[in-house]
């Protein structure tokens, strides 16, 4: 074989022994990441869809999320609802609104509810979370809720998982701890982060896990670590989207992520893990008006449209562009129909547990 062919067909060697072993040693990702290629790109987009079709058929999930508040005490240097940004309009959802949000979705259909918000616990601490949670499990107790509020410790958590919450988000970001430093402020901590993870797990919740593809000083080395640590974390969900710049960050000038590369390492989540719940995020939808049918495409599962209030969607502004802040629920809700309708693929009408 001449030394070029050798090459191309390198990757797709490591792409079926991830198949075959569910795992790659960091050294075999460094090189995947290092020498991909388009046609590797679509070679993973081929076996992952496979796998999606094999263990979800043609259904696609779908989770409404509701953006209740953008106050942060954090300062995230990527993140535009980062607490330095004084343009930043900020807003608190009052507990009913959030539970008119969800009653609204629950009559489209939704049987999940994803609330989302800043770390605002001065507003929303977890006993006032906690009686949410039971509120909407009350109402509706066909229902899954999902929390993604940041960083808690482990008897706040426990008592949200006592409330009936069944799922909770929390990107790692990253899991190269020097690339985490160049990414948040000084006070927050790398391991905090992972451990909560670990708490999160151990308490029985549905966790997911994930990161911006393409954030500043991100290396194939930090990639390699992603993939190693999903691989033996093995999240329930993994949320993967591009970075994006925003304007009001410190991150304004650093280009975005890659479209192409974050479809790549979809895929190759779900040839890891053949069941995880795997979103094709807003933000792949942003990069890219078909970003979230490509995603599918490569092997996502799940779309979570906005539930939010319409008065409020410009103002949960992570990254610049975000799509669906014009938008109502209900034009979002029959949008993603229509999208996944027209690439083949059907919206499921239920919790869409992990199995
Ligand atoms: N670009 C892309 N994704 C972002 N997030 C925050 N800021 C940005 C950005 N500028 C992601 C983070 C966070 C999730 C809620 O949104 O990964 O965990
Ligand atoms: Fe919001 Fe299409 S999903 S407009």
């Amino acid at each position: 074989m001449k030394k070029k062919e050798k090459e191309n067909t390198r990757v797709k060697q490591l792409i079926d022994k991830l198949e075959k072993d569910r795992a790659l040693s960091k050294a075999e990702w460094t090189e995947v990441f290092g020498s991909w290629d388009e046609s590797d790109r679509s070679y993973a987009a081929e076996k992952a869809r496979g796998i999606s079709r094999a263990v979800f058929g043609n259904k696609i999930y779908i989770r409404g999320i509701v953006e209740f508040s953008n106050v942060c005490r954090n300062d995230c240097l990527y993140c535009g609802i980062r607490r330095s940004n004084t343009n930043a309009q900020r807003y608190r959802l009052t507990d009913d609104e959030i539970l008119e949000c969800c009653d609204e979705g629950y009559g489209m259909d939704f049987r999940t509810f994803v609330l989302q918000s800043g770390e605002d616990y001065a507003a929303y601490p977890p006993e006032r979370m906690a009686g949410l949670v039971r509120r909407i499990k009350q109402a509706h107790p066909d229902c899954a809720v999902t929390l993604s509020l940041g960083e808690l410790e482990r008897d706040a958590l426990a008592l949200l998982r006592e409330a009936g919450a069944d799922r909770y988000l929390l990107r790692h970001e990253t899991a190269n701890e020097e690339h985490y430093r160049r990414l948040h402020p000084a006070e927050m901590s790398f391991s905090h982060r992972m451990e909560c993870l670990r708490t999160l797990k151990e308490l029985g919740y549905q966790t997911g896990a994930g990161i911006m593809v393409g954030s500043p000083y991100q290396t194939e080395e930090c990639l390699a670590d992603d993939m190693v640590f999903l691989g033996s974390f093995e999240p329930h969900m993994i949320g993967i989207g591009p970075f994006l710049p925003h304007k009001d960050t410190p991150f304004r000038d650093f280009p975005k992520g890659s479209c192409e590369l974050t479809l790549f390492i979809l895929s190759l989540c779900r040839i890891m893990l053949p069941s995880v719940l795997l979103p094709a995020t807003t933000a792949l939808g942003t990069i890219r008006p078909d970003g979230r049918e490509q995603g599918v495409l490569a092997g996502a599962n799940v779309i979570m449209p906005n539930l939010s209030p319409a008065a409020v969607r410009k103002k949960y502004m992570l990254y610049d562009g975000k799509i669906c802040t014009e938008d109502s629920s209900d034009e979002c809700r029959f949008c993603i129909q229509g999208r996944m309708k027209r690439i083949g693929y059907e919206i499921e009408i239920s919790r869409g547990d992990h199995i």
